[in-house]
């Protein structure tokens, strides 16, 4: 493991959450009549990043793939579709361990207690296994994909990626093509990273803001560039925790740049800014792009802790994927969305990561390595599985 992560990485995850209760909601028709996009900011530690809950148009109503929080703006406007296109019917919770997918279930539920709920195999809890009705699921009316069977067979096609055992708990995802629209659903396996910041934040580009600048005590500062420089490093940090070019600094340092006038308020995190980047940070995210356009691929987050020993699993259900007739986009719970795809992607994707080094553990990616590292160490992950 890496001295700076040593050092310094146990304390600054504990740093105020961000919305802070404030959640706003971006609708946008991704593809007219048939699939709708409710997008909601999250905020993890210093990282907040959109998350997206699709909305299908079916011959029974609507079904929603991926819970955000109910908020009444959220809810007025599902409601409006409910009009045009009938009751909300269905609800999926496709993932057993994206908790940020997971947490807004029970209350979305709640909001439309006519839906049947389906969650995928395997949900599971920490540190207690509870059951799925402790969890808030409603009881009588959830069910588990595969296992309970798949709702709306005749117009939609499911294909399961994993189970793999992540030793608490495990990973696996569901996904969905909506045949009438060519919509293919995932939640976080993929994504297609845009150059420029989600729409999301023209409403409040404070997160952006924040992390556009080079140290605490360096006020907010409002452009078209900031925000981009702000988007740009967020992606980083989603994406690799902490990339080679960032440097997280002594805890002493930071507090000397701290509660200055003016920095005293939550905007700007009371000037609380543990991070220097280096020179190249932009030429990281670059390299997740391709030609400065979004491409479809695996997140390194889910390469490296999720997926480093079962390379197989994945490429299978790619495959599976590749085969499948009709995709014409993908929409993804994370990034840009509908990202334009067929399946031959799928199965390009699957031979590129066949063909190269899998999960890495130098550069960008050491951060990563050094968490598996530990959790293997510990023997809270199984240690070599199927490749
Ligand atoms: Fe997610």
């Amino acid at each position: 493991m890496p001295a700076l992560v040593d050092q310094h990485w146990p304390w600054w995850p504990l740093l105020p959450l961000y919305p802070y209760g404030r959640r706003r909601t971006l609708v946008r028709e991704l593809i007219p009549g048939q699939v709708w996009s409710f997008e909601q900011l999250q905020g993890i530690f210093y990282v907040a990043v959109p998350i997206r809950m699709t909305v299908l148009r079916l011959r029974e109503g609507l079904l929603l793939y991926g819970p955000v929080a109910p908020t009444r703006e959220l809810l007025a406007q599902l409601r409006q579709l409910e009009a045009s296109y009938g009751p909300v019917c269905t609800i999926v919770l496709a993932t057993s361990s994206g908790l940020e997918h997971k947490l807004p279930l029970p209350a979305l539920a709640r909001a439309f207690p006519k839906a049947q709920v389906w969650v995928s195999p395997g949900q599971w809890s920490f540190p207690v296994p509870l059951p799925l009705s402790w969890l808030g699921f409603p009881p009588g009316r959830t069910h588990t994909l595969i296992e309970d069977g798949l709702p709306h067979e005749d117009q939609l096609v499911w294909e399961s990626l994993g189970p793999v055992d992540l030793g608490l708990g495990r990973f696996q995802e569901v996904s969905c093509l909506h045949k009438a629209s060519g919509s293919l659903l995932v939640t976080d396996a993929l994504v297609a990273i845009g150059a420029e910041p989600p729409e999301l934040f023209e409403a409040d580009p404070t997160p952006l803001l924040f992390h556009a600048r080079d140290r605490g005590d360096e006020p907010l500062v409002d452009s078209v560039e900031q925000r981009r420089k702000g988007w740009q490093r967020l992606v980083l940090f989603a994406s690799y925790f902490q990339p080679a070019p960032l440097e997280v600094l002594p805890l002493a340092q930071v507090w000397s740049q701290a509660f200055r006038p003016g920095f005293r308020n939550p905007t700007s995190y009371f000037g609380l800014y543990p991070f220097r980047w280096q020179r190249g940070w932009q030429e990281a995210f670059w390299a997740l792009l391709t030609n400065g356009q979004p491409r479809l691929q695996l997140a390194p987050v889910l390469e490296r802790l999720v997926f480093p020993r079962h390379r197989g699993v994945l490429l299978e259900w790619l495959r599976r994927l590749s085969r499948l007739q009709g995709i014409r986009q993908m929409v993804g719970a994370h990034y840009q969305a509908p990202m334009v795809c067929t399946g031959a992607d799928f199965a390009s994707l699957a031979a590129e990561l066949e063909a190269r080094p899998w999960a890495p553990s130098s550069g960008d990616w050491a951060t990563l390595a050094a968490i598996d590292d530990r959790l293997l160490e510990w023997g809270l992950v199984p240690g070599a599985g199927p490749q």
